[in-house]
């Protein structure tokens, strides 16, 4: 079964995501941009990263036509620049989206979508809206971002190797309310909580919500972190392995929640979202969530 996956925006993270789909050869690849230029010398680029022994090849566009035989499609387009905060462009971002929405509805209404875009809760939101997709073929690729910050400060944190960390999850919100989740993290078996005091909590849940301004003190914007992480999910889903991983979906009471995109732990599969999983949170963890939850609420209520 040949698969095609397309990336709309090839800006730094739709690039990378292509380079390491056709460097690992994964499967052919449609590199779209409004600007046709850039998915041409992406590609052109790109397509010599093309292993000898691949099968697959690369190509760019800015047709939405071509779209049509996608099973899969990385949506990484951003009309402006933010500094401040993932949501300082949702208008315009929304706009976009529903815009890109009904043009796959039209070209292929079967695929499975990845939101990257920021703010990509509500962006997945919208999509998921806007198409009329299955909540289980939308997902925001984000939370899987956030939670290898967690491992990263974990690791150094603790100087242990991030192979000896388990559960270290970040959910809710891809913003300044997104909730570390230390209840179920463990190293080596030992429960994270028993290995830190508050202080250090503090610091990291800090760090964790910061680290993409950090990271533009010294670069424009983060693209390899995010690349790998929705490089994993199209793996997963091309090679039918199951992957469980913190996604944005839409919710229907799941942690007691509705109408909402959020970040949580699902499995996913060759079809997409394959099931939410229940974790249990503590007390704070249960706030923050709902914290986290009623601050995409109101970014979706704002547009
Ligand atoms: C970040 C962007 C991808 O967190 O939102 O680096």
């Amino acid at each position: 079964m040949f698969y095609l996956i397309s990336i709309i925006g090839s800006g730094r993270v739709g690039a990378s995501i292509a380079f390491l789909c056709v460097a690992n050869a994964l499967d052919d690849v449609l590199l779209l941009n409004r600007t046709k230029d850039k998915a041409l010398g992406e590609s052109m680029d790109i397509a010599n990263a093309i292993p000898p022994t691949s099968k697959f090849s690369i190509r760019g566009t800015d047709d939405y036509s071509e779209l049509s035989d996608s099973d899969i499609i990385v949506i990484a387009a951003s009309r402006d620049n933010y500094t401040k905060d993932r949501t300082e462009n949702i208008q315009s971002q929304v706009d976009m989206i529903k815009e890109i929405a009904e043009k796959i509805k039209q070209y292929c209404p079967s695929a499975i979508i990845l939101v990257i875009s920021n703010p990509p809760d509500v962006l997945t939101y919208f999509f998921q809206k806007g198409s009329g997709f299955s909540r289980f073929k939308v997902m925001g690729i984000a939370s899987s971002l956030d939670s290898s910050r967690f491992r990263y400060f974990i690791s150094e944190k603790l100087f242990v190797p991030q192979s000896s960390i388990s559960n270290a999850l970040v959910l809710g919100e891809h913003g300044d309310s997104m909730v570390p989740i230390f209840s179920n993290a463990s190293v080596n078996g030992t429960n994270l909580n028993s290995l830190i005091d508050d202080t250090v909590r503090e610091s990291m849940i800090n760090n964790i919500r910061g680290y993409w301004k950090q990271l533009r003190n010294y670069k424009s914007r983060s693209q390899f972190g995010i690349a790998k992480n929705t490089y994993d999910v199209i793996h997963a889903i091309i090679n039918a392995k199951e992957l469980s991983v913190p996604a944005s979906i839409v919710l229907e009471g799941e942690y007691g929640e509705n109408n909402v995109s959020m970040g949580i732990p699902v499995k996913i599969n060759q079809n997409g979202v394959s099931e939410i999983q229940k974790i249990d949170l503590d007390g704070s963890e249960k706030l923050m969530l709902k914290e986290s939850s009623k601050k995409i609420r109101d970014d979706i209520n704002s547009v």
